[in-house]
């Protein structure tokens, strides 16, 4: 059977025993906050058997996406060394919600394993929970295994539980053993590869709270998991996991891609890892994971960083893993789509990832050499705390895989000593974040010690300023800025800094003096308000009263950007895709800060496509519903979107923006988006692989950027006429040295000009921009013949002009007369003119002709003076 059969045939199994065939919930939870990935298939069925919800059927069965490399579950370390873990499996399940209970559970797995799939009744072993005599006797009665293979374990092995808290009971596993011999029997449970569970039956009755304590459930159920990627193993007999057709083309791939076979130690573990990991990654991200620094990022981060690190071993040095992906989607796109849906950003991020670890990754292996060769020298056989955690903070290894190459060389490493400056390192960033929150209206570091349980009441959803009574006064506390005075009040229109909108400031007046609120401290129970001033803040302690007032420019300013914030988080989703999650936010008077999951730049097209969606839905006029104390299950099946990571009571608040957006939000919001004014993204860019920051103003921060930018544009208009004012400058300075140049050229002109007796004769062609300028030249002509006749032409715009000049000795002793002569000129190339006797000018449009005329000229001249 190939595994597509196998999947297939336990669904109809169950279909056939009335069971409702459901979807695999996606690995990643988004509506559980104790998981970070989908540990069972029982876990979309955790409300029904905790009897807070229900379906429409009481039998189902799926095959599950399952992972497991965190909390409760965690089969990491065994990846890949052996042959039948995984971080990402799919888990064959079938479950009774308050129907068949464990007399049908076993039945049918007897039947499916042995009848349907034949398997050898001899090599199967079935364990119960050490007192579950009921299971113990079913097994006996019901179905024809060797009385003899039926084994009591305890709570570590048939007890389960899906993490610290949640549904749980005692179970009763099916083990196969594969040994040659039949010699099994006392390798169940051993964590060998000869005998290995492959199917467990869990009789779901009990909830474990936070404190431990197992309390009864409303009903009995049954919720069971069958390792798929082994069953296949075992159908296909082969007797590793990774030899069944649902791993050999990944297998072959890497083989392909490193030019390496799959065999020997070093290159199968190498190849294991790696095929597991790229599963993982693709199925996680197809499900809107991110490598990221923390949390679930961080899981996927390590687990990729992993993987590099055995491409090293294969010799595998630029991104490869990427190119895995798409082997991964072929085979496994038919049962689950999405993940070829979204093949194309899974290779993306897994190669951006890929590329910016790559750059570390080998200089990190180097230190880590370095590292133990000082081990060596000093004869140590455990890393310190000091050196695992460079190799974390400077070269990006997480710990698990420092562990792991340490392993491989026989070596351990100080956890409680990397542990410890991990936390270090955490407080000195904790401490320098609040240096930089004092400026936005927090306290800063600020040791505020409040002596009182007194409670506020928050009523700044629907008032910015209120009468309240006091209801405690803290130690007066110095600071560079001077006095704080903490004052607790019973009820406050001061919003104290939480999901990213920071806290309000304003002022209290009480018997007509008014003080500054600077900022905020304490929690949502307890609102701190910090007054700043002098001395005379200790009045305060006087007064029964105060009235407290937000700034209430700032609160409104502040509630423009939060609320412009979920109209981003639509639009962006719209153009960029649903994997866009909020990964963070900052919303302040004078700007927001958004940022967010994506893997690449956000195009120019792309932003302004979702600046202008902002717009319109700012234009529209929306009014902003406030849903305020909506149970949390209430919340959800709105449908409304959730901030990953965030922890929520039992009561949230929803914003709702019509049908357009719709979110858990515990901030302050405008009435109407009309309020919001206008929106203008001001920058976006990147801040972590996979996630980008938008930055962006509204209201009257559009106002002044458009205020600046009109002085930028002044000032460049500025800047403009100054260098107007230079060209003409220039300009003059060049007209002047084409003066002295001319005065050069005429120079010349006289010098090499043809005497008649004591006159001379100059014809010359120059260049002149205009008849005033040639005009010009002229009289220096004259002005350097002190006995002759000149006559300068110049092509002016296509047509000829002329001047023509006669000393004054020659006007008057010989009656020369200039304008004669240049309108007899000017007449051969059809033009005419004339003038003074001295000097005239002429023009004419046969430029053509130019040269004969001009020599003609010189003749004449010739004539007039001899
Ligand atoms: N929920 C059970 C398991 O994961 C079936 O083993």
């Amino acid at each position: 059977m190939t595994s597509s059969e196998i999947r297939q045939s336990f669904l109809d199994f169950f279909r056939g025993k009335d069971h409702r065939i459901v979807q695999s919930a996606p690995v990643v939870p988004h509506d559980d906050p104790t998981l970070l990935f989908t540990n069972a298939g029982m876990n979309q069925f955790k409300d029904v058997f905790l009897g807070v919800g229900t379906r429409d059927y009481n039998r189902a069965a799926d095959t599950q996406k399952c992972i497991r490399v965190s909390g409760k579950h965690n089969d990491l370390e065994e990846v890949g060394i052996d042959t039948y873990h995984h971080t990402f499996f799919e888990m064959l399940g079938n479950w009774s919600f308050g129907d068949y209970y464990k007399s049908e559970a076993i039945t049918w797995a007897w039947e499916l394993l042995t009848e349907v799939w034949k398997l050898p009744k001899e090599r199967l072993y079935a364990t119960v929970y050490k007192d579950d005599d009921e299971a113990f006797d079913l097994w006996k009665e019901l179905t024809d295994i060797d009385p003899s293979h039926i084994q009591r374990f305890g709570e570590k092995d048939n007890f389960w539980e899906m993490g610290e808290t949640g549904p749980c009971g005692p179970c009763s596993e099916i083990h196969i053993d594969l040994t040659e011999d039949l010699s099994g029997a006392a390798l169940v449970n051993k964590g060998v590869p000869e005998v290995i569970e492959i199917w467990n039956l869990v009789f779901i009755q009990y909830n474990r709270d936070e404190s431990g304590t197992l309390t009864d459930l409303p009903a009995k159920h049954v919720d069971t998991g069958m390792g798929f990627e082994r069953i296949c193993a075992v159908l296909q007999g082969k007797t590793s996991n990774y030899d069944s057709d649902v791993f050999t083309p990944v297998i072959e791939r890497i083989a392909e891609l490193s030019g390496k076979k799959y065999e020997g130690e070093a290159n199968q573990v190498a190849m294991r890892v790696i095929a597991d990991h790229v599963r993982m990654l693709t199925f996680s991200i197809a499900d809107g994971a991110m490598p990221g620094p923390e949390g679930r990022g961080y899981v996927l981060r390590r687990i990729l960083r992993r993987g590099a690190r055995f491409g090293r071993n294969l010799g595998l040095k630029e991104p490869f893993m990427w190119k895995i992906v798409a082997t991964v989607t072929k085979l496994m796109a038919e049962v689950f789509p999405e993940i070829e849906e979204r093949r194309e950003i899974i290779e993306k991020v897994v190669r951006a990832e890929e590329e910016s670890f790559g750059e570390t990754l080998d200089r990190g292996l180097e230190i880590f050499e370095e590292i133990l060769a000082a081990m060596k020298k000093e004869d140590r056989s455990e890393m310190s705390g000091a050196e695992a955690f460079k190799l974390y903070d400077t070269f990006g290894f997480p710990l698990d895989l420092t562990s792991l190459l340490a392993r491989e060389r026989g070596k351990t490493i100080d956890v409680p000593g990397f542990e410890k400056h991990l936390q270090e390192q955490k407080e000195r960033s904790r401490s320098a974040t609040k240096n930089k929150m004092r400026a936005a209206g927090k306290d800063g570091g600020l040791d505020i010690q409040m002596q009182s349980d007194a409670q506020t009441e928050f009523i700044g959803y629907d008032s910015l300023e209120t009468e309240s009574e006091i209801a405690a006064v803290g130690e007066m506390v110095k600071t560079d800025d001077g006095l704080i005075l903490p004052v607790v009040l019973e009820r406050t229109p001061f919003y104290l800094e939480a999901g990213g909108q920071i806290s309000d400031t304003g002022s209290f007046v009480a018997d007509s003096t008014t003080y500054d609120v600077t900022g905020l401290t304490g929690n949502r129970d307890q609102v701190v308000h910090l007054l700043l001033g002098d001395e005379s803040l200790e009045q305060v302690r006087d007064e029964q009263m105060v009235i407290a007032k937000v700034d209430a420019r700032r609160r409104w300013d502040i509630m423009r950007n939060h609320t412009v914030t979920h109209l981003l988080h639509q639009a962006l989703r719209e153009v960029l895709g649903t994997h866009v999650q909020q990964a963070g936010s900052y919303v302040g008077p004078d700007r927001l800060r958004f940022d967010f999951s994506h893997f690449q730049k956000v195009s120019p097209e792309d932003l302004a496509d979702i600046e202008s969606r902002v717009n319109e839905k700012i234009l529209e006029a929306i009014s902003v519903q406030h849903h305020r104390n909506v149970p949390f299950d209430e919340a959800k099946e709105m449908g409304a979107l959730m901030f990953f990571g965030d922890k929520y009571g039992d009561t949230v608040n929803v914003i709702q923006i019509a049908d357009y957006s719709l979110e858990f939000c515990g901030g302050t919001h405008v009435k109407n988006t009309s309020q919001i004014g206008l929106f203008k993204i001001v920058s976006e860019g990147s801040i972590a692989s996979g996630t980008r920051r938008i930055e962006a103003v509204t209201g009257r921060g559009v106002y002044n950027f458009i205020g600046d930018l009109e002085q930028k544009i002044e000032r460049e208009q500025e800047g403009v006429s100054e260098l107007q004012d230079k060209i003409k400058s220039l300009e003059k300075e060049m007209k002047k040295l084409a003066i002295e140049q001319s005065d050069t050229v005429i120079e010349d002109f006289v010098a090499n000009a043809e005497s008649i007796g004591v006159s001379k004769i100059v014809v010359a062609k120059v260049d002149a921009e205009n008849m005033d300028e040639l005009k010009g030249m002229g009289d220096k002509l004259r002005e350097k013949l002190s006995s002759g006749i000149g006559l300068l032409a110049a092509a002016i715009d296509e047509k000829v002009a002329l001047v023509c000049v006669v000393s004054d000795d020659l006007v008057s002793g010989k009656s020369i007369k200039a304008g004669a002569l240049v309108g007899q000129i000017a007449k051969m190339l059809g033009g005419g003119g004339g003038g003074r006797p001295h000097l005239a000018t002429a023009g004419a449009k046969d430029v053509e002709k130019l040269d004969e005329a001009l020599k003609t000229a010189g003749e004449l001249f010739k004539e007039q003076l001899t």
